[in-house]
């Protein structure tokens, strides 16, 4: 068919020189031992789109494990396989990882030729699948290496930038596709098909989502809330009515939208401080999602999401301290708008920067949002230079004084009454020698 043209140009221009090597490698096994190997799914999607993905599936028409192993043995790899499934993972040294799958399960006789139930099977294989733009499969055996099979239209789709489905079923069959739907839809700038969109209307009407178990719930909305941009993602989700199946309250209301959105460009400043510590974007999203959740109704989406419940546990706690030092902030700023450093260090400290990054986004005064960014780049890195040992060989005796003039000493720190080593060994000394140092403490709060 003339669908089925050769990308081994692409493949040359279009990958690093290693990853090349690396597909000829899978081939040339393949070829040795009779087996026809294929990359398959995202790696070509991307490859085709000129989008950079490394993440290569392989499948093979035969035994995969049998595959893994033989070249594993050959390019010094480790496998680990899954017989159930007939799948198996080839680790290489550097911790790289290719995933492999059969198309089936039994061995043929005659294994140097590929005869059309072979290719049949390819085709079975790919049908399973979710959509089109998934179902490219491109061989990589010497002979025909780069040779690209597209059954059901997938360059097309590609071209037109539409994610449609295989058949009716593909939604009752597994409903978190729905998810992987609008996914790929706004990480792609695509279309979904608009039949395809029909089919996830009905799915929706039938409730087929409440048949998905919550961690596959939890996964798919993690998955999503992991884009680079989520926001049209979250908007395509509320538009399906997807969102009631977390929560029946949870609802894209306009306040929330406004949240959403904040959380964004919350989150794109964030990355513009190049700090070190990872931040769960998709946490910040849910929060934002969840923003006019009761506690009892967030606690329940996250039971919904099989959260498990040592963590859901703290997450609440979490959530509902955030809120109320949000009240507090707004009561604190009515009085008198004069902020110390030590104060905003108070209101924030115990609190992940996931739920500092939220109030930040849902914050409707400017202010907070400028403690929020204070306290994260550089209050919350503060440290008093002397710790318990230091403040012993200046004579403290042990007793509960400790805490409280370390704490002391750190709010001038924070407050700049001392800024460096030398000032702040003088007031410890001071502290020491007071009386008790439990009058300076008070300052504190
Ligand atoms: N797949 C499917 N139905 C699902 C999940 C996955 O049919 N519910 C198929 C898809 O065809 C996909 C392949 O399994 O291409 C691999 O899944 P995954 O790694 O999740 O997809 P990618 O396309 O690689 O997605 P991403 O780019 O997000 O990694």
């Amino acid at each position: 068919s003339p669908k089925n043209r050769s990308i081994a140009g692409l493949l040359g221009k279009r990958l690093p020189t290693d990853a090349g090597k690396l597909l000829h490698d899978l081939g040339t096994v393949g070829d040795e031992l009779g087996l026809a190997v294929y990359a398959i799914g995202g790696f070509v999607r991307d490859l085709l789109l000129g989008v950079a993905n490394l993440d290569i599936d392989v499948t093979v028409e035969g035994d995969g494990i049998f595959f893994a192993e033989q070249f594993a043995a050959r390019h010094g790899c480790r496998v680990r396989s899954h017989r159930t499934f007939s799948t198996a993972v080839v680790i290489f040294p550097d911790g790289a990882k290719i995933d492999v799958a059969s198309t089936r399960l039994e061995y043929y006789e005659s294994p140097g030729v590929l005869p059309t139930v072979e290719r049949s099977s390819l085709r079975h294989d790919l049908y399973r699948r979710d959509f089109t733009i998934n179902t490219l499969a491109v061989c990589l055996n010497g002979p025909s290496f780069g040779r690209l099979t597209d059954y059901f239209g997938g360059q097309q789709d590609l071209q037109e930038r539409l994610v449609r489905v295989l058949h009716n079923l593909s939604f009752v069959e597994d409903p978190t596709r729905v998810f992987r739907a609008i996914r790929f839809e706004q990480r792609l700038g695509f279309h979904i098909a608009p039949h395809t969109e029909n089919l996830i209307r009905s799915a929706v009407r039938m409730n087929v989502l409440n048949r998905v178990g919550g961690l596959r719930l939890l996964n798919e909305l993690i998955q999503i809330l992991r884009e680079k941009e989520p926001v049209g993602a979250i908007v395509r989700m509320a538009g399906f009515g997807l969102l009631p199946f977390v929560h029946p309250s949870l609802k894209l209301l306009p306040e929330i939208r406004r949240v959403v959105e904040e959380t964004g460009r919350v989150l794109a400043w964030f990355r513009l401080l190049y700090l070190p510590d990872a931040c769960e974007q998709w946490q910040v999203y849910f929060l934002a999602l969840g923003d006019r959740l009761t506690n009892d109704e967030f606690h329940d989406a996250c039971r919904r999401l099989a959260v498990p419940g040592r963590i859901s546990t703290k997450v609440f706690s979490h959530r509902r301290q955030a809120l109320g030092t949000l009240d507090a902030i707004q009561r604190r700023l009515r009085r008198n708008p004069e902020v110390r450093n030590s104060e905003i260090y108070d209101w924030f400290h115990g609190l992940p920067l996931e739920m500092l990054l939220y109030l930040a986004a849902r914050a409707n005064r400017e202010e907070v949002r400028r403690f929020v960014s204070q306290y994260v780049s550089r209050l919350r890195q503060v440290r008093c230079s002397l710790d318990g040992d230091g403040l012993a060989a200046l004579g403290l005796a042990p007793s509960p004084r400790f805490r409280t003039i370390m704490d002391r000493l750190l709010v001038a720190r924070l407050d700049g009454e001392v800024v460096n080593d030398e000032q702040e060994r003088a007031l410890a000394l001071l502290l020491i020698a007071s009386d008790g140092g439990a009058g300076v403490a008070k300052t504190h709060h």
